[in-house]
């Protein structure tokens, strides 16, 4: 079984009478604990996609198997079960989250929603959530706009991994920090996914990350794939016109690949 499947999947959005396709019958894959890239030039459909697979918003057309089910046929309990196996990490945490809400209510919040823990236990596994994602837990009372930029990142991991999923969507979720921190949340993503074997939907426009973190890319143009195989094979050689412009506009890319590095 597919962890998932994305078959044929349109999008368009009216635009005066016009109807503009934010995507265009876009295929791929995405393995049981494997990272997949997606990756293009601004406005070619990345976070529309991302919505799309998330549920957050409903295609014109196309199939979504998610875990062996049909997931646009999902409603009521199922859709619900079904949701707790799949996650998101935006670029803003600032913008995800009540900015005053606690640390812990954050990460509370999963865990009361999706029954996983008592009222009782919960201290103990927002603890135990911290201390996987590397905060201290001295944090849990802080207040989300109090902590660094990097802390929130982490928080916001946190809470994707609390129910345990099968794949977290990250949309430009390192694009906002700054190098140092950029890799250290690379590294816990590594971590996490060779510990639970999570896979991602990784979103950037960033072809160093690209290469640092995913097996496979799926390249973008204007709402089509352009182009999709191995990431260190597609950022070493592209074919299409797009993939080739993007790896000439990349500042100098770090070759040490996902598999290089491991
Ligand atoms: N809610 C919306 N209403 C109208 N048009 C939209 C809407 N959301 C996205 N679009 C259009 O769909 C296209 C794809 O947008 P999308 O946000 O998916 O691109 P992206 O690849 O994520 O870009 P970026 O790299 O800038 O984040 C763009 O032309 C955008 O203007
Ligand atoms: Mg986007």
């Amino acid at each position: 079984m597919r962890l998932l499947t994305v078959s044929n999947l349109t999008k368009r959005y009216r635009r005066g009478d016009k109807a503009i396709a934010a995507v265009e019958d876009v295929s791929f894959h995405i393995d049981f604990g494997e990272t997949l890239a997606l990756a293009g030039p601004s406005g070619s459909g990345k976070s529309t996609i991302a919505r799309l697979v998330l549920r957050l918003i409903e295609p014109d057309a196309g199939r979504i198997d998610f875990e062996g089910s049909d997931f646009l046929a999902l409603s009521g309990a199922a859709l619900r079960a079904r949701r707790a196996r799949l996650q998101m990490v935006f670029q803003d945490p600032l913008a995800a989250f009540n900015p005053r809400a606690t640390v812990a209510r954050v990460l509370d919040d999963p865990l009361r929603i999706h029954g996983i823990a008592s009222r009782a236990e919960r201290p103990r596994r927002i603890a135990a959530l911290l201390e996987r994602v590397g905060l201290a837990s001295e944090l849990a009372p802080r207040a989300i706009h109090e902590i660094s930029g990097g802390q929130r990142q982490r928080v916001a991991i946190a809470r994707a991994v609390a129910t345990k999923p099968s794949l977290i969507v990250l949309d430009e979720a390192v694009s906002a920090l700054d190098v140092s921190v950029r890799g250290q949340i690379l590294d816990l993503l590594l971590d996490l996914q060779r510990q639970e074997r999570i896979a991602y939907l990784f979103i950037s426009h960033d072809l160093g990350v690209i290469s640092a973190i995913a097996h496979r890319v799926v390249l973008l143009d204007a709402g089509r794939v352009a182009e999709s195989g191995d990431a260190r094979t597609v950022i070493d050689s592209p074919q299409s016109a797009i993939g080739k412009a993007l790896v000439a506009a990349a500042p100098r890319l770090d070759r040490v690949s996902r598999q290089e590095a491991s």
